[in-house]
């Protein structure tokens, strides 16, 4: 893999602590500069599940959390209906910094979705949480970390729900069975009618990830 701009802000350490201290400095592209703070991953330290999403919204990006929001939110419910504690998880995503644009009026920020060059720029950071972690299972939420860490092209409405593996050009050192799913905020964007579909199938995907990681290779 062609190493991402972060590379050299990231230290030859699997601790989490140093991980985190380190990426709080990073620059390795430009979405550093308007957002408040790198967010970077939070959960267990050798948790079996993973989590991994788009990127920081405006209310991580305040308090410096992954999945605070709206879209923790809802996440936190699907977590609950399919039986998974979220404090068993590392919960991160695919890109630390908010993207955003300024609302023409006013002070509202509003989200961006992060192009390749960010994600791929960002990627040593959660190749650096995977092996610090270790994770039986990572589950992606959305096509942002499906297309980081399952393959470029990655769709999630043809393939959610399949058992995969990381790219091994990442070099990750372990070997996590990969899912994806949607992403939250993509049941929150639908249309009313059909969330409570949407978010029995995030329930489902969910759920068959768990039981992939008791079930053998
Ligand atoms: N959306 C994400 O992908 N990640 C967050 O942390 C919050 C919203
Ligand atoms: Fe570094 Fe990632 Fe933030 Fe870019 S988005 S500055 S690569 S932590």
């Amino acid at each position: 893999m062609d190493d991402g701009d972060a590379d050299k802000f990231v230290p030859d350490s699997r601790d989490l602590r140093r991980l985190k201290a380190a990426a709080s400095n990073c620059r390795g592209c430009g979405l550093y500069r308007e957002a408040n703070q790198t967010v970077f991953g939070n959960g267990k330290k050798a948790a079996t599940l993973m989590l991994v999403g788009e990127q920081p919204g405006d209310q991580e990006d305040n308090a410096g959390k992954p999945f605070v929001g709206p879209a923790g939110k809802l996440l936190q419910r699907a977590l609950d209906a399919a039986d998974i504690d979220r404090s068993e998880a590392y919960v991160t995503n695919a890109v630390k910094h908010f993207k955003f644009v300024r609302a023409e009026r006013g002070t509202r920020r509003i989200h961006k979705k992060p192009g390749r060059g960010e994600i791929d720029a960002c990627r040593p950071w959660l190749v650096a949480e995977i092996d610090a972690v270790e994770p039986d299972v990572v589950v992606c939420l959305g096509a942002t970390a499906a297309q980081s860490l399952i393959a470029r092209d990655f769709r999630v409405t043809a393939h959610r729900g399949e058992r995969h593996h990381l790219m091994p050009e990442l070099g990750v050192h372990c070997d996590p069975f990969v899912f994806a799913t949607v992403h939250p905020s993509s049941i929150l964007r639908g249309a009313r009618d059909e969330r409570e579909r949407a978010f029995a199938d995030l329930v489902t995907d969910l759920r068959a990830a768990m039981v992939s990681c008791q079930s053998p290779r």
